[in-house]
């Protein structure tokens, strides 16, 4: 069961930004990504439809031998892990905007967060919030638009940072210290977040702390592959560009191919 593939997938290629941090962390594992680019923006649909689309990519994940899932999506997760974690017999890592962190080490008491819309409706991200709101002030933006830039491909281009500026200069001019990234595309707007934001602001997303998760998750099932070599197999039901273009940025040797799922 060990030397089965770990399986991830997105509702496009934003969720490489957490596989990257995961196959650094566990590079003798063999790895299964699903972008489901065909149906992005997870982050406009309603909870029905984004779980519909999670039962999809995880059956076609277990059918293709699965060990453990990571649910590379916010949205995703958000709106669905709990009732996939009911159905399925599988381990399931998910992702969430990292609240925790900012919270406890804001100075100015003010932090922000950057989602989709559908991550700042969901009730588990409501209810984190309020773990943290009487404490201080959280500032949610929805990055509307964004998932859609990414996958065309646009990582830097002027109107793009035009749209980001209108997102983050608000958050700025109400003293955020840190930006919380809730979508796992947008680590791939960092470059030009940071022509924007002054250089006290922090930055933070998910990858790093769910990569660690899905090690520790690995070690206590006794899932974890100290031997393999490592194969990447990227699968996109749309923008093969996107996803290859991103691919040669992050990872040195991957295999991506079109898949009608
Ligand atoms: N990468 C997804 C997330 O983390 C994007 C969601 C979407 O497709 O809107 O939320």
């Amino acid at each position: 069961m060990e030397k089965q593939p770990i399986g991830v997938f997105d509702s496009g290629v934003g969720g490489t930004s957490i596989l990257s941090e995961i196959v650094k962390l566990l590079p003798n594992e063999d790895y299964l990504y699903l972008a489901d680019s065909k149906n992005a923006p997870y982050g406009q649909k309603s909870v029905q439809e984004i779980k519909d689309l999670c039962h999809k990519n995880v059956k076609w994940l277990l059918a293709h031998g699965a060990k453990i899932i990571v649910v590379a999506c916010n949205t995703a997760t958000t709106n669905a892990i709990e009732e996939l974690r009911q159905t399925y017999n599988v381990p399931f890592i998910g992702i969430e905007p990292a609240i925790k962190p900012a919270a406890l080490n804001t100075q100015t008491n003010t932090i922000g967060i950057l989602a989709t819309k559908g991550t700042l409706n969901s009730a588990l991200f409501c209810k984190k919030v309020d773990l943290y709101s009487s404490k201080i002030r959280i500032i949610e933006v929805v990055g509307k638009g964004l998932v859609e830039a990414i996958e065309s491909g646009d990582l830097s281009s002027d109107a793009l940072k035009l749209k980001l500026e209108g997102f983050v200069k608000p958050m700025l001019a109400q003293k955020i210290d840190y930006l919380v990234l809730g979508c796992s595309h947008y680590p791939y707007l960092i470059p030009l977040l940071k022509s924007i934001v002054p250089l006290g602001v922090k930055i933070i997303d998910s990858g790093e702390a769910v990569a660690k998760q899905t090690k520790s998750v690995l070690q206590n099932k006794q899932l974890l592959n100290a031997q393999g070599r490592s194969d990447l197999k990227l699968y996109s039901n749309s923008s093969l560009n996107a996803l290859n273009q991103i691919c040669e940025r992050t990872f040195n040797d991957f295999d991506v191919q079109f898949l009608d799922f």
